[in-house]
């Protein structure tokens, strides 16, 4: 918490406050999307390392036997509605007595370009911005009056790049970033921590159901949920904004704000790839209503440098 100096008794007890906030033996979260995957990865972790924590899901069948098997306390209910999320706090600041952390990790994909409906683009904006937006309206008004508190959002490597063949996906993770962003520039003297993890492939369900997409994902390596919740644990130890659990990404988005247009080409060639391949994007007929569309999942970034150098000395006589 370097950027947390005060100069009042008063003030000081708040930086003693928020620089114990994730090292003392009992720490308190809640987790979104916490029935599977990287959620339940991550809540697992932190009772593991003595937290008390509140898991959540739309799935609350599986998030019950979840939080039996893991120790955590189970609210279901949709994290993403303002109605859910106000609710979602309620309830556990009722039994955790106050919230330390808020995981906003649940997440969805489309598999779908242009052809997105409406209705698909606000569901997507619902759970993967807007969910987090109502989390810290919920939660940050709270936390400024204690001069503590934690809002990491399970963002994505598409957040920072792009994910081919999922545009609502795509820019709700950039939103995401973006609304971390700005939480984090205007609070962070305040005693507020914001994080935001942009992982690539991760082996879960989203990354399973990623149908046709799914040999262009796993090109950098696919990491475990468990590697992610020990790559969340090592930055609950610091403030560091950026989570993440595959390094290329730092690479490739230099590599994006650096060479924009060879970046873009070199997603393109992807593109062209999977055009070949008959993966589905873009402007495809749709071939399933929405609630049969698998989740998708978040990363596709050109391999190695090889594809933005080629495409640099395509561009660059
Ligand atoms: N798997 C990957 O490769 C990958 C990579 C980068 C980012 N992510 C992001 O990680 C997060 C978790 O993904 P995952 O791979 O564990 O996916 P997953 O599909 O395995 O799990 C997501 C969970 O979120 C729950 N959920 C969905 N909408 C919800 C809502 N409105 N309220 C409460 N719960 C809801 C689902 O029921 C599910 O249990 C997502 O935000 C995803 O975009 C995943």
């Amino acid at each position: 918490m370097a950027d947390t100096e005060v100069t009042t008794d008063v003030a000081t007890d708040v930086a003693t406050d928020v620089a114990t906030a994730v090292t003392t033996a009992v720490t308190t979260a809640v987790v979104t999307g916490a029935a599977r995957g990287i959620g339940r990865a991550i809540a697992a972790r932190l009772v593991r390392e003595g937290w008390r924590v509140v898991v959540n899901d739309v799935d609350a069948s599986e998030l019950a036997t979840v939080a039996a098997e893991i120790g955590a306390d189970a609210v279901p209910g949709d994290a993403a509605s303002d109605a859910g999320v106000r609710a979602l706090v309620d309830a556990a600041t009722a039994r955790l007595g106050r919230i330390d952390v808020f995981f906003a990790n649940a997440g969805i994909g489309t598999l779908s370009g242009i052809e997105a409906t409406d209705e698909e683009w606000a569901r997507v904006l619902d759970v993967n911005l807007l969910a987090h937006v109502r989390a810290a309206r919920a939660l940050v008004p709270g936390w400024l009056e204690r001069g503590s508190g934690r809002l990491v959002v399970t963002a994505s490597a598409a957040g920072l790049l792009t994910m081919l063949g999922d545009a609502p996906y795509s820019v709700t993770k950039h939103g995401a970033v973006a609304f971390a962003e700005w939480l984090s520039a205007t609070y962070r003297h305040r005693g507020i921590v914001v994080q935001a993890i942009c992982p690539q492939g991760v082996a879960t369900r989203m990354l399973e159901e990623s149908g046709p997409l799914k040999t262009l994902l796993t090109r950098d390596p696919v990491v475990s949920a468990d590697d992610v919740a020990e790559a969340v644990w090592q930055a609950l130890q610091g403030d560091d904004f950026l989570v993440l659990p595959h390094p290329e990404v730092r690479d490739y988005a230099i590599a994006r704000v650096t060479h924009p247009d060879a970046w873009l080409s070199g997603m393109n060639r992807m593109q062209q790839r999977l055009d070949l391949q008959g993966a589905p994007p873009a402007s495809a007929p749709r071939h399933a209503p929405h609630d049969e569309l698998p989740h998708t999942q978040p990363h596709t970034q050109p391999h190695t440098e090889d594809d933005i150098q080629h495409d640099d000395q395509q561009e660059t006589p």
